[in-house]
């Protein structure tokens, strides 16, 4: 094994951390699992670090309640009344969520940039989604807000919504108005539900948005895992109980909640959440300094346009979030991103007018530096005559809800060539990945726009991902009878 450091001595405030590293230092002969026992000899580093949380960072009986601690000391930092570290990602958070707020036959008021996790789990509880669509910025062809009075109007067409659900930020950094969200939820007596997954280090820093619950949200989800030094899956899931129930909360997270937690997941989560409480501000300031370097560099690029520079005003932006248009430069994102991943720089979304890099409190004024002379590099090979911008369907689709989600989930389906399935329900999801954001869900009509949209897409090089034909000659359908 590898030596187990703690180079900020985080251990002191961090019971999973203190627990990981405590197993790691003991001389332990286990029989307990994971069937690894601890050692590299058969299969080699891959399992390097792996502790269960039960029979490692904590004992079976949970004597130390670390788990429990650490949950406190979690839901304290961000202002909850219930909150809990997950190792299943922004992806259970979503389901435990849907599973509190809201019960079976629910209509809810839903953004329609939601992550497919969102949708899966309205399929596992059975509500009705009354979809609201947001503003796209037309000069990058980028989703920025939900509008208020959106949602406003659809709480009139449905006043006994149980909910309102929204994903803050954006895929591409930009936000709603979320505490008049808030308002408007509780004045008509009923929850606003937060999807932060872009936005864990929200609310640590003065030029950085509040998180949704300082900005009066009653919960939200966020992947540490995303934008912190935490390990992949894990998340953070937080809620107030003025609306909420607590007990609820508790029940849903066990629903779909593994029962052979990962330690080393949720202890990099503690380690994580006691850094961002010791250090936060100071490293996101840094953070801050080195997008702003980077966002000068880029500025000087011919043709390329940044999101935040060219966005209504009145729309709040994610200060260290870079959402990069190519169209003007005549290079395609995708072409881009060939490039990166080739100089060994892998970034998280790109499409063909579109570039967004994920940059975090890990990153320094040299990676930094690096990615904008790749990008700098990529967009002069591929320097051609500007094109138009054409937003994504993922952003303008125009849902025509027919069955709920569940209905069509679990109804028996057929498949058929896309000419017949076009004003057919679908039964399944289609998906533009990135982001992932569902263009068809089940129980919607397949519309002409939809597939001339998903098609758009593919002919752009975008993946278009949970079909069950994913080069779309045949669709899912929802069979009659
Ligand atoms: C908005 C949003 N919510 C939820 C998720 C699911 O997060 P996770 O991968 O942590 O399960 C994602 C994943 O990309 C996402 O973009």
């Amino acid at each position: 094994m590898t030596d187990a450091r703690d180079p900020k001595n985080l251990r002191q405030d961090a019971p999973l951390l203190d627990g990981w590293l405590d197993f790691r230092a003991a001389d332990v002969t286990p029989f307990g699992t994971p069937g690894h026992k601890q050692r590299l000899d058969l299969v080699g580093a891959v399992v390097d670090g792996d502790v269960p949380l039960y029979g490692g960072v904590d004992t079976i009986r949970q004597r130390a309640g670390a788990m429990a601690e650490a949950d406190r000391k979690l839901a304290k930092l961000w202002g909850a009344d219930w909150g809990r570290i997950s190792v299943g990602g922004s992806t259970h958070g979503n389901q435990t969520l849907v599973l509190a707020a809201c019960r079976p036959g629910d209509e809810v008021i839903v953004t329609r940039t939601l992550h497919r996790s969102l949708l899966l789990g309205m399929v596992l509880v059975g509500v009705k989604p009354v979809w609201v669509s947001p503003e796209v910025d037309p000069t990058t062809g980028l989703p920025t807000r939900v509008p208020v009075e959106r949602v406003e109007r659809a709480l009139a067409a449905h006043p006994a919504a149980k909910a309102v659900f929204l994903v803050e930020p954006t895929y591409v950094g930009t936000l709603s108005d979320i505490a008049a969200h808030a308002q408007v939820a509780h004045a008509h007596g009923i929850p606003l539900v937060v999807d932060q997954a872009w936005g864990a280090y929200f609310g640590f820093h003065p030029e950085i948005p509040q998180h949704a619950l300082q900005a009066g949200a009653d919960a939200m989800v966020t992947s540490a895992h995303k934008t912190l030094p935490a390990y992949t899956q894990s998340a953070l899931v937080f809620a107030r109980t003025e609306r909420l129930d607590r007990d609820r909360l508790e029940r849903a997270f066990e629903v779909t909640a593994t029962t052979s937690p990962s330690g080393t997941i949720a202890a990099s989560a503690d380690a994580a959440r006691a850094l961002l409480e010791q250090e936060g501000e100071r490293l996101l300031g840094n953070l801050v300094q080195i997008v702003d370097h980077a966002r000068d560099r880029l500025r000087k690029i011919p043709g390329l346009v940044l999101l935040g520079d060219v966005v209504d005003r009145s729309v709040i932006v994610d200060r260290v979030k870079l959402a990069i248009n190519v169209s003007g430069t005549g290079a395609t994102g995708l072409a881009i991103e060939d490039h990166m991943v080739a100089a060994g720089m892998p970034i998280e979304l790109a499409d063909r007018d579109t570039v967004v890099p994920i940059l975090s409190i890990n990153d320094d004024l040299a990676s930094i530096d690096r990615f904008v002379d790749g990008v700098t590099a990529a967009i002069e090979r591929g320097r051609s005559t500007s094109r138009a911008v054409l937003p994504s369907i993922s952003w303008t689709v125009n849902p025509q809800v027919v069955i709920s989600p569940r209905e069509a989930f679990f109804a028996p389906h057929a498949t058929v060539p896309v000419e017949k399935a076009i004003g057919m329900v679908s039964a399944e999801v289609v998906a533009p990945y990135p982001p992932g954001i569902p263009v068809l869900a089940p129980g919607e009509r397949i519309t002409r726009e939809a597939v001339e949209g998903l098609r758009q897409a593919m002919a752009d090089g975008t993946q278009v991902r949970y079909a069950a034909d994913r080069s779309l000659a045949t669709f899912q359908v929802v069979s009659e009878g």
